[in-house]
């Protein structure tokens, strides 16, 4: 296992904090006070009770860096080169329903660039962290994608779009695609734990529309370090910017992208 930097101690120190609440709160779902945000995308004192947490320990440990939170929104820091960018609960819908696949993940940015990530599975106690040019781990074991090179043997990860939101009609043209070419498709609810399971091996690739940067952040930064390919849907970089994302080993990326493209119509 290769020796952890300051900076991912700094993040595993501040998740392994924030995963106590949420366990905690997992335990008593019954007191937990829930509010909706969309038609079906809520959010819990849980959720904001560990983006608290987050917020405080890495605002200790780096006064000066900005944020970008789910529930917070963005903070300016004094240092304009580094961001964290927090999702305090990733799979919130799973965590109300008791479903213990759920993760907290900690980007960072530095220099516009993704520099760093961690995604933490409390209940399943598995920490990932990866750090630009250091290499993928998974409780201290260094990941590798996936090597299977042909699309009908793959197993592939993607999340459904809730009610409420614009993408439904393209998603159905996606699933449809993918349905008829590869092996088989996951749908588990947490797009952290998604990346980090392309990372680690398990699913050959993963996609989704419509995510927002505290989604991804750490998991583009675990695929690319597990020697993984990171693209938006349109095969650009627009990942953080309402792109949608498609992470895959990298002998699957062009043809997943290829199929997908199908999907799109032209012109759009
Ligand atoms: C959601 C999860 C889910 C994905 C949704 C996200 P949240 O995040 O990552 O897998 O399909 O698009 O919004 O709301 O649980 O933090
Ligand atoms: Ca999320
Ligand atoms: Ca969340």
């Amino acid at each position: 296992m290769a020796l952890r930097s300051a900076l991912i101690n700094v993040m595993v120190a501040a998740a392994k904090k924030a995963a106590k609440g949420l366990v905690r709160d997992l335990g008593e779902l019954e007191n937990l006070q829930v509010s909706r945000k969309g038609p079906a995308d809520y959010v819990s004192k849980a959720d904001r009770r560990a983006e608290e947490i987050l917020h405080a320990e890495l605002r200790k440990a780096r006064p000066a860096y900005g944020f970008l939170m789910e529930e917070a929104g963005a903070i300016d820091g004094t240092d304009t080169s580094n961001r964290w960018i927090i999702d305090p609960l990733d799979g919130t819908t799973n965590f109300l329903h008791g479903i213990p696949h759920f993760a907290i993940s900690i980007g960072l940015e530095r220099d516009s660039e993704l520099f760093a990530g961690v995604i933490y599975s409390p209940v399943y106690d598995e920490l990932y962290v990866a750090e630009k040019g250091g290499g993928a781990f998974l409780n201290g074991r260094r990941l590798r994608v996936s090597g299977r090179p042909k699309l009908d043997d793959a197993l592939i990860a993607t999340g459904i779009p809730f009610r409420g939101t614009p993408s439904h009609d393209l998603f159905l043209r996606q699933i449809g695609l993918v349905m008829g070419t590869c092996a088989g498709i996951r749908r588990y609810g947490s797009a952290a734990l998604d990346l980090a399971y392309v990372a680690a091996g398990r699913y050959d690739g993963y996609w989704e529309n419509g995510l927002f940067p505290w989604d991804v952040a750490a998991g583009i930064v675990l695929v690319r370090e597990a020697g993984g390919f990171v693209s938006d849907l349109a095969g650009g970089r627009r990942m953080l910017a309402g792109g949608g994302i498609l992470a895959a080993n990298p002998v699957l990326h062009a043809p997943l992208a290829a199929l997908l493209a199908q999907a799109t119509p032209a012109g759009s």
